[in-house]
């Protein structure tokens, strides 16, 4: 037999063995729930079992990733942190075409203690050797976070660990950030696993998040009118933003901006002098066209302004947001339901779209619902016809099953007395 002959055969061996011994981590999205969030990774969901375990893992195709071997029951089983440590160079190397989950490379994952006082990780961080943090209470993981490559240390994680019963709050969650700006509400760095300038025809800065204990509680907002009668919105379309800030469009000194800070510095204005009740963002928030391939990185740079001035908002998509990213549609609805101040929903399965939901809006004084606003999915490219499939479709459309829902659940809403006269709560136009 030919050596090229024993490799393939080796190969296919090696590929049928190790399918069997490590089954690949799916991450599952489900109702918050303790222990079953023990075997999911949900960055968002609140969580008080701290970590156990941290280790550095290669994923490969159909082999699934190399784990060390569990030798306790203190912990559930390994979570991965789903986002891949090299950041955008697997996509370059076309092992992440921008739409789906990337599930080659180097990953990061950990195991939940299974009580939130037992021993625990209290403290992360991703350095090179040099600086690393300094004192006898860090351990240094024996796995490498980024390994050496020419003219670049190695990074290396480091964890403090606090023994069964000590007061320390514990490391509940990890997540991996790509760019410059925000990260997730409630994380905080752990460190910068790659810097921008090293990928530097991509420049991706890759950092570790953490976040402590449960992370800030925001109960979700009820939307009232004012005492003098009104409620303002403040609508806000096609964003755009990717990962990286997009080169500035239709400006005078397109030298000196910055497509995310400028956008970002003209809204927190609007925010202040306006002062809304509400912010509707109706679509095309995220750019598509195969730069915002990681919506947990570039979704805080707009919500931030919202949340620290605890304003409630509400999505649409539009045709752009699913043309590119991590998540699938009812994945991208469910987590913007998840952050704070937002009014989100995913909405009824068996409609058209996804997000189809409606808000209440109560009177000043009491829980009658004064008014609804409806959110409906109006898609994004509409289907190519079956006669002309050559012809390029145009844009998708709010559906007659979307419409009928809304009609169906506002003759449904209790009629009340409104200024002297009996009425349901208003929202679409007389004629429907
Ligand atoms: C998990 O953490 C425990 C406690 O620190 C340690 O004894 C054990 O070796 C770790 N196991 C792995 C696989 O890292
Ligand atoms: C954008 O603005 C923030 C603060 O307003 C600043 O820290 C950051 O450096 C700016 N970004 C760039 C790329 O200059
Ligand atoms: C609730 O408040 C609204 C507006 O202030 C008022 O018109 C309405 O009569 C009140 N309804 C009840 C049941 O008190």
């Amino acid at each position: 037999m030919s050596a090229a002959l024993w490799v393939v055969l080796f190969w296919v061996l090696f590929v049928v063995v190790s399918h069997h011994l490590h089954t690949p981590i799916a991450p599952r999205v489900g109702q918050p729930g303790r222990l079953e969030d023990l075997e999911r990774y949900a960055p968002l969901v609140p969580q008080d079992l701290p970590l156990y375990n941290i280790t550095v893992a290669i994923c490969a195709p159909r082999i699934g990733c190399a784990l060390p071997r569990i030798a306790d029951d203190d912990a559930g089983p390994w979570v991965r942190v789903d986002r891949p440590l090299s950041g955008p160079t697997a996509r370059r190397l076309g092992m992440w075409n921008g739409r789906g989950r990337p599930s080659y490379g180097r990953f990061v994952f950990y195991r939940r203690a299974l009580r939130p006082d037992s021993a625990r990780i209290v403290d992360v961080r991703a350095a090179t050797p040099e600086k690393r943090p300094i004192g006898p209470e860090w351990r240094r993981l024996r796995e490498v976070l980024v390994p050496q490559r020419a003219h670049h240390a190695s990074v290396h994680l480091y964890v403090r660990e606090a023994p069964a019963g000590a007061p320390d709050v514990g490391v509940t969650e990890l997540s991996v950030h790509y760019g410059h700006h925000t990260p997730l509400h409630g994380f905080v760095s752990a460190g910068t696993v790659v810097s921008a300038h090293r990928l530097h025809s991509s420049r991706v800065k890759v950092t570790l998040l953490m976040r402590h204990g449960l992370g800030p509680q925001v109960p979700r907002p009820t939307l009232r009118f004012r005492a003098d009668g009104t409620f303002k919105i403040l609508q806000i379309a096609d964003l755009h933003f990717s990962v990286l800030e997009e080169p500035c469009r239709d400006v005078a000194d397109r030298q000196t901006c910055q497509s995310h800070n400028h956008t970002m510095a003209r809204i927190e204005q609007w925010l202040d002098t306006e002062r809304p009740d509400l912010v509707a963002f109706t679509g095309d928030q995220w750019n598509g066209q195969g730069t915002s391939w990681d919506e947990r990185s570039s979704t805080p740079i707009w919500i931030e302004p919202l949340v620290r001035r605890k304003i409630p908002w509400i999505p649409v998509f539009g045709n752009h947001d699913s043309d590119s990213g991590f998540f699938s549609r009812t994945e991208q609805m469910q987590f913007l339901a998840q952050l704070p101040y937002s009014l989100a929903q995913v909405g009824p399965s068996s409609l058209h779209g996804v997000g189809n939901y409606e808000v209440p809006v109560y009177a000043a004084t009491n829980n009658t619902e004064a008014w609804t606003l409806w959110a409906l999915d109006s898609g994004a490219n509409a289907p190519s016809s079956l006669w002309r499939p050559w012809q390029s479709a145009l844009y998708d459309w709010i559906r007659d099953d979307q419409i009928e829902w809304m009609l169906r659940k506002m003759r449904a809403k209790p009629v009340a007395r409104r200024g002297g006269r009996a009425a349901r709560p208003p929202a679409a136009p007389r004629h429907l």
